[in-house]
């Protein structure tokens, strides 16, 4: 057997996965129905839980759990210092936004975040196979609770110098995220995501060489070359997101769905103009305007978020891609609408055919 395929073996039989296929956790892009096709296919089912309170975690699992014995990770941004607020630049930015969208009332940026020690009881209450961190590291006393519960941690990364802090930290895998990521650059320091901007080709072998624990490859991958190229670089495991959102399950809006399809590689941009985190999306007419040397510079996360959220729905509901926040990573137009099971059962077989 391919030592690629042996490795994935290894770490499928260790999470109970009939294929090294994980969906990405999505954060307002992870419903149910997607984590159960992708669960009941055999590979991992997700779930991005920034924006969501205890209760709102309960169901989600719940409702998972009715339609799968399959695993499913969960996942939480580490969170920031609170941004410093600034109000003569936020009237900057908040007349800026209304040249694309409504009025941007003067508290619009006094956005609020679940209170993140609760969401991390809740991860415990649920207890599910695996629970994933990202933009930084759990703190020391919560991944002793996770040990004890038998419950996986797996980082997410964006360098070799994050691999191994998570590694140190008591990471069982890393997920190494390649900047043709769609959405947030998962970078522990906000302050240094556009500057270590590392391809999947030189992330991957460049972790797998750094830790002794299992890596995950993920960001632009959406098809069996991709997946076949993660193996082969040493990943145990490929990680897709955007390749996921055109499925029926994800319940993708439509816009967003479509437009996906019409981007190029060179479509997508990094940004912090939606969150005031850096995030590729689609370079839409918004994000060229607001990164052009002329716009303010986006205020901090997640002071951002709420100056643009009026916008955002405005676009949501009007179908306006280029006034919605598409996040695509650069492989979008690979996202097929099959459903999520066809894909995971395709890519693996042609990715396995690649490596045998
Ligand atoms: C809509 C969207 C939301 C995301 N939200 C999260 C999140 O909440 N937590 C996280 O760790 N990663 C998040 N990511 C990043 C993914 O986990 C993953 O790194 C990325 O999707 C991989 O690149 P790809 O989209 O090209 O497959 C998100 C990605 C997308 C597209």
């Amino acid at each position: 057997m391919h030592q690629a395929l042996k490795r994935a073996q290894t770490f499928c039989d260790r999470f109970n996965l009939r294929l090294p296929i994980l969906q990405a956790p999505m954060a307002g892009a992870s419903s149910p129905s997607l984590s159960i096709a992708v669960a009941n296919a055999g590979g991992l089912g997700a779930c991005g839980c920034l924006l969501m309170q205890s209760k709102a975690i309960f169901e989600w699992a719940s409702e998972v759990r009715a339609g799968t014995k399959g695993p499913f990770q969960l996942n939480l941004w580490i969170p920031d210092p609170k941004p410093e607020r600034n109000a003569d630049h936020e009237g900057q930015v908040r007349a800026f936004l209304a040249q694309w969208g409504p009025e941007v009332p003067p508290d619009a940026g006094n956005t609020g975040l679940p209170d993140f020690d609760a969401q991390c009881e809740a991860f415990l209450d649920v207890a599910p196979p695996i629970v994933s961190s990202v933009m930084g590291l759990y703190p020391p006393e919560f991944v002793t609770k996770l040990k004890r519960k038998g419950i996986t941690w797996f980082a997410n990364i964006s360098t070799v110098t994050e691999a191994r802090a998570a590694e140190a930290a008591g990471a069982d895998v890393v997920v190494a995220q390649g900047m043709e990521a769609g959405g947030h650059r998962g970078c522990f320091d906000a302050s240094r995501a556009e500057r270590e901007m590392v391809g999947l080709f030189a992330l991957v072998p460049a972790v797998v060489d750094a830790v002794r624990i299992p890596v995950v490859a993920t960001g632009g991958i959406a098809d069996a070359r991709g997946v076949a190229a993660a193996l082969t670089l040493g990943a145990s495991a490929a990680q897709i997101g955007t390749g996921f959102l055109r499925c029926p399950e994800a319940k993708t809006h439509p816009t967003w769905a479509n437009a996906l399809a019409e981007t190029l590689p060179e479509g997508t941009a990094v940004s912090r103009v939606f969150s005031g985190r850096a995030g590729r999306s689609i370079a839409t007419d918004y994000v060229k305007a607001a990164t052009a040397p002329d716009a303010p510079a986006p205020a901090p996360y997640p002071i951002q978020r709420g100056l643009t959220a009026a916008f955002r729905e405005l676009g949501g509901k009007s179908n306006d891609v280029h006034r919605m926040q598409v996040w695509a990573g650069q492989s979008s137009a690979m996202a097929r609408t099959d459903p999520a099971a066809d894909i995971v059962a395709s890519i693996w077989r042609g990715a396995h055919d690649l490596l045998s």
